[in-house]
């Protein structure tokens, strides 16, 4: 019987189609969009240094540790944990993570919404100035409408839904194979125009030189949030994508690799900005409108550039799109295989629930502007609860479930391939920190950057 279930799931179809969908999760608004202007508010070098130990140290094991539970159970979020250890709660970890994924998406929607209308208005020459002022005055027209960003909004949900009801071979994975290598391209372009303005030095110096006095423990928070909302760790779409994943493919090197190539994106992103950034007069910690106000001005500035604008919105746009969709694979898998849902269902019932949910981030802007939960715009409360709290909760629960409740004669059988790859001492350094840094780790971040624990 259980065979039979597995045998009907869909799963990735090559080695190429498993690393493109699992860095099209993890490239996406994140790198583009929020890690500059993060980077920006929180002082820039120190703030990334940081970070990248965050990456390195948490992110990475967390992220390993969410494929080797997927690939192991052939589950959803929900369905791994009980699968696992159906006599114990674990599976709330999953449900958080379900949870997590119409947070993220709440806004997520809102902010492709603004990068789907910034290609049309780049092609129609709306975006076309220089100055400062107007590239700003742009931006807040488009974000304090009503009508118009929501009907953006609802036309990236629709897009998302149509490519996740195709399937996850033929939707996803055709998808995201075709858009990294040229995002990779466009990147370059614009960070080599970035770094031949006038007065590029400042921006390089603002991301490369450390100012360690800038560091406190919200900074720190702030990273290893971003870390986790980079990776897409910490709510389970590692366990959905891991479910999807073939028992030949080398999870810990996958990882690795798509932890490096989505930093290299990252920097590159902040290439492209920081200089502009100085160059331009702007500053750097303007906050979430940093991306809009600045590409056009960039842009405008080099020959082609209007070409070369709507390219790079369409690129963001596209990228945006892959990471949506394993947001909504989360959601998905677990209606469809904890009940039975069809997956035509199952989307539109999401779509429907996200759409509503994230209208309120949309109006943060206009009708709800005065509306505040925890002190913060509904916008702004999606985004903190998820990756300062949510996305690192669940990040020490799946640690914790792996480096004490899985038997780690499993995990290493798991991560070798049943005994195929010779890699022990990796898993032991592995499942040394899942154990121990791993939830330690986070714990004290999150208790002190949230203020529950001074030291
Ligand atoms: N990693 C994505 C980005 O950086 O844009 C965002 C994301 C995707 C977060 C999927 C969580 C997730 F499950």
């Amino acid at each position: 019987m259980k065979q039979e279930m597995y045998a009907k799931r869909e799963g990735f179809s090559s080695s190429i189609g498993v690393i493109a969908a699992v860095l099209g999760s993890a490239v996406g608004l994140g790198n583009i969009w929020k890690f500059p202007y993060v980077t920006g508010a929180n002082g820039g070098a120190a703030f990334i240094l940081v970070y990248l130990l965050c990456v390195a140290l948490v992110g990475l094991p967390v992220m390993l540790s969410e494929l080797l539970i997927g690939r192991h159970t052939k589950a959803n979020a929900v369905g791994a944990f009980k699968a696992l250890q159906p006599r114990r709660p674990w599976f709330l970890v999953g449900g958080a993570g379900v949870l997590s994924a119409f947070l993220i998406m709440a806004f997520y929607t809102t902010v492709a919404g603004w990068v789907y209308a910034y290609i049309f208005k780049a092609a129609g020459g709306m975006l076309v100035s220089t100055k400062p002022e107007d590239t700003s005055l742009a931006f807040k027209t488009l974000i304090s409408g009503v009508a118009e960003p929501l009907f953006w909004q609802m036309f990236v949900l629709i897009v998302i839904g149509a490519i996740i009801m195709a399937g996850v071979t033929k939707g996803i994975e055709r998808v995201t194979k075709l858009l990294m290598p040229l995002l990779f391209l466009l990147l370059l372009i614009i960070d080599i125009r970035s770094l031949t303005l006038p007065g590029a030095g400042v921006g390089l110096s603002f991301l490369f030189k450390p100012d360690f006095s800038k560091i406190t423990v919200s900074v720190i928070l702030a990273a290893l949030g971003l870390a986790f909302f980079k990776l897409s760790v910490g709510m389970g779409a590692m366990i959905t994508y891991g479910s999807y994943v073939d028992k030949n493919e080398n999870l810990p090197k996958m990882a690795i690799k798509v932890a490096l190539a989505d930093t290299l994106v990252s920097l590159m992103a902040g290439i492209a900005i920081f200089p502009a950034v100085f160059a331009f007069g702007f500053k750097p910690d303007a906050g979430p409108k940093l991306l809009f106000i600045i590409i056009p001005t960039v842009f405008n500035s080099m020959p082609l550039g209007r070409l070369f604008m709507v390219l790079f919105f369409l690129l963001t746009a596209i990228a945006a799109t892959g990471a949506m969709l394993s947001l909504l694979e989360v959601p998905i898998a677990y209606l469809t295989e904890q009940y039975q849902w069809t997956r035509r269902k199952a989307t539109l019932l999401t779509i429907l629930g996200i759409g509503l949910l994230g209208s309120t981030a949309t109006l943060s802007n206009s009708l709800f502007a005065k509306v505040t939960v925890f002190g913060k715009t509904f916008f702004d409360f999606f985004d903190f609860a998820t990756s300062n709290v949510l996305l690192p909760l669940g990040g020490i629960f799946i640690a914790l479930f792996v480096g004490w409740q899985w038997n780690h004669t499993k995990v290493k059988l798991e991560m070798s391939n049943g005994g195929q790859l010779t890699n022990e001492r990796l898993a032991d350094a592995f499942i040394f920190l899942v154990k121990f840094i791993v939830p330690v780790a986070i714990a004290l971040v999150l208790l002190a950057g949230l203020n529950i624990i001074h030291f």
